[in-house]
This record gives C-alpha cells, structure tokens and sequence, in this order.
C-alpha cells in the first residue's frame, strides 16, 4: 500500500528550504483533499487561509513560539474554526444538499431541524471543542496528502491564538485560528528528517475482540 510508504516518508518538518515553492498544481489538489475532509453532519464550519504573503508571516512569527516553519515553508495553511452557532450556515448546507442530490428542501426539513437542535444545545466551551475538532480532520487530510504528493508539512499547536486573530482580523469575521501546518519542502540542514518515528506497538493501541 503506497500509502503507508508515504506515512512512512513524512515528519513534521522543523526546517523547510525557503528556497523551494509549492506549485500551483499541487496547491489545487492539497485544498481539493482538505475539501473532501469529513465533517459532522457535513456542515464544513471553517475556513482555511493559505498564506504565502512573507509581510503577514513575518508578523505572526514572533506569535508561533519561535518556530521559523511558519516564515521559511512556502505557505502557512491556518485552519480557522467558527466561534459561534449559526442558524443560516445549516440552512445553506441543506440548500447546497437540496441542489446537488436532486431533493426538495421539505424532504431535508427533519433533518435540518435534528442538526440545528443538536447544536443549539452545546453550550459556548462544547461548541469550541466541537468546532474545533472538525479542523483537526481537515488538517489529517492535508497531512496525508502533503505526504503522497511527497511535500512536507508540521502540523502546529505551539502559536498564541490571540495574536493570531488579532493579526489576521479573524474576530470581526466571527473565526478563531484552530491549528496551523507550514507546507513546503524540507531542507537538507533538518536533522529531525533522519530520527526513526516513534510509535507505540500495534498491540498497545489496539485490542481485538
Ligand atoms: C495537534 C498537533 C500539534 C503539534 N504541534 C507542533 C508544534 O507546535 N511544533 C512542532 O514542531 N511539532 C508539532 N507537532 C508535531 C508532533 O510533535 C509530531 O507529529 C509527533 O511527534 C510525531 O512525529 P512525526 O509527525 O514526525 O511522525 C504537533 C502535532 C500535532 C498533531
């Protein structure tokens, strides 16, 4: 399976060579795999900035724990989760179902109605735990196809949100930055790339009844 090659292949990459971009080609199909990420219920509720801008990197970077990933790779993917429940963002995914699967609104009201109560009932912590998780499987499937397209990637925690909305302006615009994976190419100085993975035995983390 080559896909377990490529598992294999990737790491999250300390030290990217500035020099080298990603194309416009692959660009297309690593946000075509973020596209095609699953979603609770398949509501999608983020949005994802790709940043090649070197002005705005350079400002996040005093924010990203001082790790130079985020101005040295070629782009700066940030996952961008919805801080707050929005009645009209389940109506627009059931009108885009309605359209694409050939149905009628009325046939998908009970079904609106379920997703919308399921969500009105978390409270503001649920909701951001929630919300947040669905960038995390849009992340997974960036990762994994960075890794089949042989382009490196580090997936990110270590940044101070705030200052990154601030900086990206993302409050106004009702978005909280989740995760953040720089993407680009490792560089021949990153030592990181030559560890051996640490995994725990497939035992451990499975049982089988
Ligand atoms: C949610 C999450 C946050 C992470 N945050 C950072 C980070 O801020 N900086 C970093 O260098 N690596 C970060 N990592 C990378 C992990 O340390 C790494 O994936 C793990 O040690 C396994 O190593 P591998 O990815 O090289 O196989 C993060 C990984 C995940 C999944």
């Amino acid at each position: 399976m080559r896909l377990l090659e490529s598992l294999k292949w990737r790491y999250a990459t300390k030290k990217f060579d500035s020099s080298r971009k990603v194309n416009e080609n692959d660009l297309e199909k690593l946000k075509e795999a973020v596209q095609l990420s699953v979603s609770s219920y398949g509501l999608q509720l983020y949005k994802v900035l790709v940043i090649s801008d070197k002005e705005t990197r350079e400002k996040l970077l005093p924010f990203s724990w001082g790790q130079s990933q985020v101005t040295e790779a070629s782009h700066l993917f940030v996952f961008c989760n919805y801080t707050e429940h929005r009645e009209e963002d389940v109506d627009a995914y059931i009108a885009s179902t309605a359209k694409i699967q050939g149905t009628t609104l009325e046939k998908l009201t009970s079904y609106r109605n379920f997703i919308k109560e399921s969500l009105s009932r978390m409270n503001w912590s649920e909701w951001q735990a929630w919300s947040e998780k669905q960038t995390y499987l849009a992340l997974s499937n960036l990762l994994t196809a960075c890794a089949e397209l042989k382009i490196d990637a580090c997936p990110m925690e270590g940044f101070d949100r705030e200052d990154y909305n601030k900086i990206l302006k993302l409050e106004e615009r009702g978005l909280s930055t989740s995760i953040i994976a720089p993407v680009g190419y490792r560089s021949a100085d990153d030592h990181t790339q030559f560890r051996k993975k640490v995994r725990k035995p497939i035992t451990e983390i499975f049982e089988m009844f």
